[in-house]
């Protein structure tokens, strides 16, 4: 589990000379920030202190690559605070710490209360850091293995402990870096299924859903990327990601989506392209402006999205798929759809009606308990598959397991919150091993036909 806590210097230099109006407004912008940032890598934003920022990764799902996405989070956090007008006075002082921590869920709101050394030690390190810094502590540092640079080693005395703790600024994300993937196993029949649900949907226009349900850690996420990987360079895939806090920031997942229906950058606008899809697709301008502005509205303030009507939000993103639909062929992937909050369910089951003749496979991927809130969910539609995923048999897991070597422990917090049942990380070359390294916010909003991160356990 992976901390970072980030706390906003500037902020008491300002109250001395602005209206605390101001304040409050460039401080909520730097909050939607930290939590956009937060969740497009995957993390859970956990409170905010004062004017500080703590966010946890690899709870209560981890990816195995949770430092690599804290120390990217940390850098897109301070990059994007510099660059927008609004906050850009701001200046960041930033830890980040991985080791154990208590993470335990609180019954009411759903959130989880983290405690622990490693919580501390992150804090400690925030102090520390100077001003625009990103202080890094070492098992972090050990974790991300050549993936980032760093400053020099410095010393940092926290209290409680004897010895100083080694930390060093992070400067820079390394590009490219190859990290060994564990080959994919077995689900020869998953994947043909998948594969001629494809053919239909593209080759008939007819479009389809799949909904693939196991339990965490069965391989639903890694089956859909492998499906994604076999599919044409043509094919556009986007993926929206629930997030296990779903309730608290019902669309936020639709921004990936976009993001990803669109083919834009993280920090490239949306609106420009997303009109060009409704003019293409022959709307006039004042109804592609109506379009872009209900969208716009489900992707940024929770206020204004209140204030628009449910089903003119819930028309216009059907309205928009099957727009890009009828031009090339597109994958929508819903992640963890059990985490989605009941409206975006409602999104969810209103957009995969599809009405048109369109290139499109629609795939919902969730946990079995989704059923238990919604028994009725994909029951009765047109052009539906239902895929209850098994897990792997033990043979096909265990000559794998034969393959490689043992794999190295990261701590008892680590094998508790990583639910999968398969060998973690191959630490031999086994073919096919190796692929480039993504961080999740790359592959969201990445190029067509980008499958999903590796989300290989990495130590
Ligand atoms: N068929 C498979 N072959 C090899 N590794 C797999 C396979 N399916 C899943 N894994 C690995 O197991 C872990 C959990 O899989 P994941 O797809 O994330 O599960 P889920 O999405 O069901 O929670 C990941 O590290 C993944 O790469
Ligand atoms: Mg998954």
């Amino acid at each position: 589990m992976t901390v970072v806590f980030a706390d906003v210097t500037g902020s008491t230099a300002m109250g001395e000379r602005s209206d605390p109006e101001d304040i409050r407004a460039v401080l909520g912008r730097y909050y939607s920030i930290a939590r956009e940032v937060v969740a497009e890598h995957g993390g859970t934003l956990e409170k905010f202190i004062g004017d500080a920022v703590m966010a946890v990764f690899g709870i209560p799902l981890a990816h195995g690559d949770d430092a690599d996405r804290a120390l990217a989070a940390a850098l897109m956090l301070r990059e994007r605070v510099t660059a927008d007008p609004q906050t850009t006075a701001l200046r960041l002082r930033i830890g980040v710490n991985t080791g154990e921590v208590v993470a335990a869920r609180e019954t009411a709101g759903g959130d989880f209360l983290i405690t622990g050394d490693a919580v501390n030690i992150a804090a400690r390190l925030q102090q520390h850091a100077e001003e625009g810094a990103i202080l890094v502590g070492e098992r972090t540092r050990r974790a991300v293995a050549g993936a980032f640079r760093f400053g020099d080693d410095q010393r940092v005395a926290v209290k409680g402990k004897a010895a100083p703790l080694s930390a060093a600024a992070l400067l820079e994300q390394l590009q490219g870096r190859r990290v060994q993937r564990a080959p994919f196993l077995g689900r020869a029949t998953d994947l043909a299924q998948l594969d001629l649900v494809a053919r239909r949907a593209f080759g008939e226009r007819r479009p389809q859903l799949v909904a693939i349900s196991a339990p965490a850690g069965t391989g639903k996420s890694r089956l859909v990327e492998e499906f994604a990987a076999r599919l044409g360079s043509d094919v556009v895939v986007a993926t929206a990601q629930c997030l296990p806090y779903g309730a608290a920031v019902t669309f936020l997942p639709l921004r990936g989506l976009l993001r990803g229906l669109l083919r834009t950058g993280a920090d490239e606008s949306l609106v420009v392209p997303l009109r060009k899809a409704f003019i293409t697709a022959g709307h006039n301008e004042e109804d592609a402006q109506r379009l872009c502005t209900i969208i716009g509205a489900t992707l940024g303030d929770t206020r204004e999205t209140e204030r628009r009507d449910r089903d003119e939000i819930f028309a216009a993103w059907r309205l928009l798929i099957e727009v890009l639909a009828a031009h090339e062929p597109l994958v929508v992937v819903f992640e963890d759809l059990h985490w989605a909050s009941d409206t975006l369910l409602d999104l969810v089951e209103h957009v995969t009606v599809s009405r048109t003749s369109a290139q499109l496979v629609m795939i919902a991927l969730a946990r079995p308990e989704l059923l238990d809130r919604r028994p009725t969910w994909g029951g009765g539609r047109r052009n539906f598959t239902s895929l209850a995923l098994e897990p792997l048999s033990s043979d096909t897991r265990s000559s794998w397991a034969s393959s490689c070597a043992p794999t190295r422990s990261t701590g008892a917090l680590a094998r508790r919150t990583t639910t999968s049942s398969y060998p973690t990380r191959c630490t031999r070359p086994c073919s096919p091993a190796s692929t480039v390294f993504q961080p999740r916010s790359a592959r969201c909003w990445s190029t067509p036909r980008s499958p999903a991160a590796p989300h290989e356990p990495r130590q």
